[in-house]
């Protein structure tokens, strides 16, 4: 801590604090405005909301270290894997922290399964379009990753995977879809080669997990992406993305429990007891599982149905709203709600530029390599127009860009 912020002397009353935090908060982003894209998936269900406040107040204090001693908590976290390996066709699962930690989980497990069989120095296999979580696992556990270019398609390339396979190979990973364009990898293709390999093969639904079922259920033509593909072994999605549940959860799912086994931490050699845990964290608030087990339930799958509806509807005025806009075009063609959108060739637009724009006018587009990128939440669907508008008035407008960086996250 800098000498700017030294330790507090004294403690202050909760009203005193209060009235700072909501001076504080008033210049936060406003996701209930429709104006937040990726951070936060707005509902526009007050209901929901409210239900979901209640519940993580309810929940806030205990503790899912030992889910025995809290048994409501140890019910809905069963009660959430059972709905996911219910709506995935996995055969077991585990909840976790958020999409990071399932990854982390998928790829430690993999790296003890590999081990098991005599691979001591794994590698993961990837296109380069894989969130950066696997970079970040790879990196934590000590294995390599071997990332292969994607195509024009902005899809991971089969066959330069197959190609990169190696006898350290112990697991090939799919996004379904990628964060930066939102295609879905050709699953079946990439599931195949792990398959005939003898190794594993991990499906990224982190964004797409709780969404694609839906839009299955709605008629889209949505390519072969879960367990349904032979091959597939192991898979993430989360809760807190389009499950619509606050922050703090997500689920690893596997085709067998075999294969979770290696998931498992146990460990004897200490005067506490048995150490056994599942998940990397040890003490685990119990607020996000009773949230996700409360949306499930409030939501059901007509609920579910409902905003995957809304997100299908939005995310097709979005784009002939944006692709209707001279100079600019969508990148890829995005098999699901989020895309990136950037100038086309010779445009002359200076997409920062637009971008610098659209943040003043209260518009939080996260800025990509080659343009913005934009993620359809339920409630979008009140501002598409509005969006549109102000998005064609800032490229008739926009200057040169003020170099805003191009980042993802951030650091403290
Ligand atoms: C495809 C994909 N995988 C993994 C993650 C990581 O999820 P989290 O931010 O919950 O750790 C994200 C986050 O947006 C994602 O888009």
């Amino acid at each position: 801590m800098t000498a700017d912020h030294p330790f507090p002397t004294s403690g202050r009353s909760a009203d005193d604090l209060l009235s700072e935090i909501a001076t504080l908060r008033s210049g936060d982003l406003d996701w209930r405005g429709g104006r937040a894209f990726s951070l936060v998936y707005d509902v526009d269900d007050p209901e929901l909301e409210s239900l979901l406040d209640a519940v993580g107040v309810m929940f806030l204090h205990e503790n899912a270290l030992n889910p025995f001693r809290y048994e409501t908590l140890l019910k809905m976290e069963t009660e959430v894997v059972a709905a996911a390996v219910d709506l995935f066709g996995a055969g077991c699962g585990t909840m976790s922290s958020g999409g990071t930690e399932s990854i982390f989980l998928a790829v430690y497990t993999a790296r003890e399964w590999a081990r098991s069989r005599g691979i001591t120095e794994p590698e993961l296999l990837c296109a380069e379009t894989a969130h950066p979580a696997f970079a970040k696992a790879c990196h934590y556990l000590g294995v390599s990753m071997v990332r292969t270019p994607h195509g024009a398609d902005g899809r991971a390339q089969p066959e330069l995977m197959a190609e990169a396979c190696s006898p350290r190979t112990a697991i090939l990973v799919a996004s379904t879809p990628c964060y930066p364009f939102g295609v879905i990898d050709d699953v079946t293709a990439i599931a195949a080669i792990a398959r005939d390999r003898g190794v594993l093969c991990h499906v990224d639904a982190c964004l797409g997990g709780w969404l694609l079922p839906w839009w299955e259920r709605l008629g889209c033509a949505v390519p072969p992406w879960g367990f349904a593909v032979e091959g597939v072994t192991s898979m993430s999605a989360d809760i807190h993305k389009y499950g619509y549940t606050f922050k703090g959860a997500s689920t690893i799912l596997y085709r067998d429990a075999e294969l979770r086994q290696h998931q498992i931490f146990m460990y004897d050699d200490w005067p506490g007891g048995l150490y056994a845990s599942s998940t990397a964290a040890g003490t685990r608030p119990g607020a996000p599982i009773a949230g996700a087990w409360a949306a499930i339930h409030h939501l059901g799958a007509d609920g579910y149905l409902r905003l995957a509806r809304r997100v299908l509807d939005a995310t097709t005025r979005f784009r002939a709203g944006i692709s209707s806009i001279d100079g600019l075009e969508i990148t890829a063609d995005p098999d699901m709600s989020l895309f990136e959108f950037g100038p086309s060739p010779d445009s002359g637009i200076d997409i920062g530029g637009v971008g610098d724009v659209m943040d003043r006018h209260g518009w939080n587009l996260d800025r990509q390599q080659g343009g913005l990128h934009l993620m359809v939440s339920p409630g979008h669907d009140r501002v598409v127009d509005k969006f549109c508008d102000d998005l064609a008035s800032a490229v008739a407008s926009h200057g040169a860009s003020i170099g805003a960086a191009q980042t993802y996250g951030g650091v403290v």
